[in-house]
């Protein structure tokens, strides 16, 4: 029986994960051994208290502050500032300032209320689980969007932003998942005079209507004048920003989504080398977040694009873990000036794999995620991918036991097997004592 875990190239965003539900409070109950079991954990000089749900990993803590989205020659820098001169040429104000504000430094440690709660996420919500997210303890988390940021940008009475930065979720090994990578957020709100500022006579137009009720199209408080002008904008603005990175003759869908903090909401789809990339996912942001916000007389839509599935499918990268390369083979190919430079990233030699097979019966409170992070840990980038291939609950005893596939490969040399041994046996020891598997 094989069952194959991996998921395709799109990283399950929050409307996917919607649709597995568990309760908060067991969630956040659970103990993981994986983590630092130390009373504090330090994040660039600064000591947070740990507690029983801390599940952030030395190696995890170690990408906070590397930034690699403000490297000028990185790809991720380059596509974030392909992104912002997409912004500062066609959306100037009055006196011709950028509209758009960016902000590419917010700190990566944010709130419970930040991640979750202000973006009305349900308290039931999959996402809010430690199986997923990485939490510094109780109160604090490493956000796991950058959405978790729009609710004190418009409060600071901003209008128009991007927000870039690291975002961290606990998933999968392979190719194209990495605990931790990189998103743009993108916010636009309008005044009621905005919203019909193109209308010939706009007497009698409003953005809100008391009474109606919640329909596919919009929100119960929105008028359907004011819903489809926004959501024109939205795609308007969306889609040129995609057909600037992709060119103009790229097939695209818009897809209907679910998010908890818009609706409508949709994902915005690229035929891409033979298949259909999800390359954002966005929405009419729900007024309950914006009234929230003190912005309770706009309207307004929100974005978010994951940086490395981009910049991966732009430069043909193989593999996601090399964008954390510090070799010179990697970073010397997007030394560019001009970003809009058409890249073709040519592999580094390509060295052959180990694989290695591990068997065990797992303990009830077991999630898989736990495992991924333990092989995290212990062998770093050389662990390429790790596979579920085999899941069977013994008719007898009723335990459960996971036969898991790692493959080892190095980025820049040929790995042997003696090595390979010698990590899989380490993750194997790791896995009896930290997460009370049992080798079979
Ligand atoms: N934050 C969402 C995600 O990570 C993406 C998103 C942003 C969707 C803004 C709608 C609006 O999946």
């Amino acid at each position: 029986m094989l069952i194959r875990v991996s998921r395709s190239l799109s990283r399950p965003s929050l409307c996917v994960q919607r649709l597995l539900r568990c309760s908060s409070h067991t969630q956040l109950s659970q103990l993981h051994s994986t983590s630092i079991r130390k009373s504090e954990v330090k994040i660039k000089g600064t000591a947070y208290q740990s507690d029983d749900v801390t599940n952030v990993t030395p190696r995890i803590l170690s990408k906070i502050g590397k930034n690699l989205h403000t490297v000028k020659h990185h790809p991720l820098g380059l596509i974030k500032r392909r992104i912002e001169n997409y912004f500062y040429t066609h959306f100037t104000n009055r006196v011709g300032n950028p509209l758009f504000a960016i902000f590419d430094r917010l700190d990566p440690v944010v709130t419970i209320h930040q991640n979750f709660d202000s973006l009305l996420t349900p308290e039931d919500h999959v996402s809010r689980s430690p199986k997923d997210t990485y939490y510094v303890n109780r109160d604090l988390l490493l956000r796991a969007h950058t959405s978790a940021h729009q609710e004190e940008i418009i409060k600071m009475g901003c209008d128009a932003f991007l927000a870039v930065g690291d975002v961290y979720r606990r998933d999968q090994i392979d190719a194209t998942h990495y605990p931790v990578f990189h998103q743009c957020e993108i916010v636009r709100l309008f005044t009621e005079g905005e919203v019909f500022s193109r209308v010939k006579d706009p007497t009698g137009l409003r953005i809100f209507d008391e009474g109606d009720r919640r329909s596919h199209d919009k929100q119960e408080m929105h008028t359907l004048e004011a819903a489809k002008l926004v959501e024109f904008d939205l795609k308007k603005c969306l889609l040129g920003l995609t057909l600037q990175l992709f060119g103009k003759d790229v097939e695209y869908r818009w897809v209907d989504a679910y998010f908890p903090f818009t609706h409508p909401s949709w994902e915005l789809e690229i035929f891409h080398g033979g298949d259909w990339l999800e390359v954002l996912g966005c929405g009419i942001m729900e007024q309950k977040l914006l009234n929230n916000a003190g912005a309770m007389s706009k309207i307004g839509w929100a974005a978010g694009l994951g940086l490395e599935r981009l910049a991966m499918k732009l430069y043909a990268i193989p593999d996601i873990r090399l964008f954390w390369s510090e070799e010179e083979a990697f970073q010397k190919q997007f030394r560019v000036d001009n970003p809009e430079t058409p890249i073709t990233f040519k592999p580094l030699s390509v060295y052959a794999p180990c694989l290695n097979d591990i068997s065990f019966w797992v303990p009830s409170n077991f999630s898989s995620n736990d495992f991924y992070d333990l092989v995290r840990t212990v062998g770093g980038d050389l662990v390429e991918q790790v596979d579920l291939v085999d899941e069977f609950t013994h008719p007898k005893h009723q335990r459960t036991s996971h036969c898991y596939r790692l493959v080892y490969r190095h980025m820049d040399r040929t790995l042997t097997q003696a090595e390979a041994n010698e990590i899989h046996s380490s993750i194997g020891q790791k896995a009896i004592e930290n997460l009370g598997v049992e080798i079979r």
